[in-house]
């Protein structure tokens, strides 16, 4: 079964930040567990360029949309191999096959009835790229996000029909209860629905950083249906001179945060009606990252810059204190306290000191070659339904809890070495067999830990296994016990070095 997933395609605006990087890393995790799997996996990412988000920015540094995005787009393909996403494209919605696909559904869209001539009256974010309703406004007349004020705009617009997918979409809800997760932002979309659908503009007159409306050229389509459609267009040339639309649609999963949910679960799957397309099967809605109970954002200003975490305390230390610090699907703080805690506590001390002591003692103790011996049988049984859980975890898209999953078993092979105090049986010549039990165990232990922590700690987890000389990343061979003894250690290098107190701070 072929496994698609994406992320938001990100604003070009501005700098990228931790928020952007959870969610790419998040996908990350899950098209590296899919492919462990054995799936046939797509992982698409990428940027968001045109509509008033881009151009108002623009338009204030005194440069042109298209420099701002060429500038820009950069830092967030440099971001997303940064964290060492192993994504298989990564698309811009400048790229012009983008542009002619976006403007071949659109025309779909038209053809088949969907689409009106009509005036806009009402008020609009350029921030958030949204009309707002007199209800939404805070303040007076300030956008509930950015807190600008906003200004009542009239224009003739082409419109889409939303309204027309009322019932189509409340069939949708009930049909597939978990096509949106987690199950209150299912419920948030539903009642969204339930309020009654108005029809939306599908165009912007007063623009022109856009793609132009194939059948009205004095008119761009609005940046949303263009960015959406960036999760369809992308399978159709993503590879040149192959088409993967067959192969891959539609998607197994859209990742998005829960700002965004609305034009996701709702005018998205009734586009793809209104075009005749296939709806995704799932949309997992994370929360937000905070910073002192605040939404880590731009417009706010209160950013951690992922690029000087990962400077300081490398890839895997941030891909781990993500999804390890906030439960996936809510909202949590980070700090940078909290992240020096975990790594010390958790990466250096759990794992990277179970690493280090486990290859020092088959070192000293058998010249460095992984006895042969009988897996120890109260680890045997408590591992058993490990990668079971974590799979079980993945396919419902919580990626914490399978982080938990595996990092309960890195803490029970700690408990492990504390009970069994391999140095105490070194010292006695009869316990040579119960050392290389417990011995093999903690190697074996460490392989099976390495495997399935491997999707959030590639570059760690890689280098363990290949020190401990079993490199292979199929989950079907990750049962504690599968692997025999026998194999010569490698070099491992120290795996979360002491980050020195001066460059933390
Ligand atoms: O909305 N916590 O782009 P965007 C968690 N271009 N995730 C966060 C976050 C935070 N504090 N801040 C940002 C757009 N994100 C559109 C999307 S998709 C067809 C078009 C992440 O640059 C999260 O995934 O504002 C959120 O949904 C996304 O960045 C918004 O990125
Ligand atoms: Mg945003």
């Amino acid at each position: 079964m072929p496994y698609y997933v994406t992320t938001p395609i990100y604003y070009v605006n501005a700098e990228p930040h931790l928020g952007h990087a959870y969610t790419t890393i998040a996908a990350d995790v899950l098209a590296r567990h899919m492919r462990q799997r054995g799936e046939e996996v797509f992982f698409l990412t990428g940027t968001d360029e045109h509509g008033e988000p881009v151009a108002q920015v623009a338009e204030r540094l005194g440069t042109t949309p298209r420099e701002l995005a060429d500038k820009n787009y950069v830092r967030f393909r440099d971001l997303v191999e940064r964290v060492n996403a192993t994504n298989d494209f990564f698309i811009r919605t400048t790229d012009e096959q983008h542009e002619t696909g976006v403007q071949r559904v659109v025309q779909r869209i038209h053809d088949n009835g969907y689409v009106y001539a009509g005036t806009y009256e009402g008020w609009y974010c350029p921030k958030c790229a949204d009309f707002k309703t007199d209800a939404d406004l805070v303040d007076g007349n300030r956008c509930p996000i950015h807190l600008i004020e906003l200004e009542r705009e009239k224009e003739d617009n082409w419109f889409f029909r939303l309204s027309a997918f009322q019932e189509p979409l409340e069939r949708l809800y009930a049909e597939r209860p978990h096509w949106v997760l987690p199950r209150n932002r299912y419920n948030e979309a539903l009642s969204f629905i339930k309020q009654g659908l108005n029809d939306v503009s599908l165009s912007r007159a007063r623009l022109s950083w856009g793609v132009p409306v194939p059948w009205d050229e004095s008119q761009v389509i609005y940046v949303w249906i263009d960015a959406l459609l960036n999760y369809y267009t992308a399978l159709s040339y993503a590879r040149p001179g192959e088409d993967l639309t067959a192969r891959f649609w539609p998607p197994s999963v859209h990742l998005i945060g829960k700002d965004i949910l609305k034009f996701h679960a709702v005018i998205w799957p009734a586009m793809l009606m209104a075009a005749g397309i296939e709806v995704p099967e799932r949309l997992y809605i994370h929360g937000y990252l905070l910073m002192d109970e605040h939404k880590m954002s731009k417009s706010l200003g209160n950013v951690i810059d992922p690029f000087e975490v990962m400077d300081l305390y490398g890839t895997d230390a941030l891909r781990y204190y993500l999804l390890r610090e906030v439960s996936f699907g809510q909202d949590g703080n980070v700090s940078t306290a909290g992240f020096e805690t975990r790594y010390t506590t958790e990466l250096a001390n759990e794992y990277g000191n179970l690493a280090s002591r486990t290859l020092a003692m088959i070192g000293r103790y058998r010249d460095g070659v992984v006895p042969t011996a009988r897996p120890e049988p109260a680890l045997v049984a408590e591992f058993e339904d490990v990668p079971a859980r974590l799979r079980e975890r993945f396919d419902v898209v919580d990626v914490s809890g399978a982080l938990e999953v595996v990092w309960q078993a890195v803490r029970r092979l700690n408990r492990y070495v504390q009970d069994e105090q391999p140095w105490q049986l070194a010292k006695d010549e009869s316990q040579g067999e119960r050392l290389d039990q417990v011995l093999y165990s903690l190697a074996e232990g460490l392989r099976f830990v390495s495997v399935l922590v491997h999707p959030f700690l590639p570059e760690s987890a890689s280098k363990l296994l290949a020190a401990l000389g079993r490199e292979d990343l199929a989950l079907d061979g990750a049962r504690f016990g599968a692997a025999p003894g026998g194999a010569e250690l490698g070099e491992l290098p120290p795996l979360f070095p002491r980050v020195e107190r001066d460059r933390a701070a």
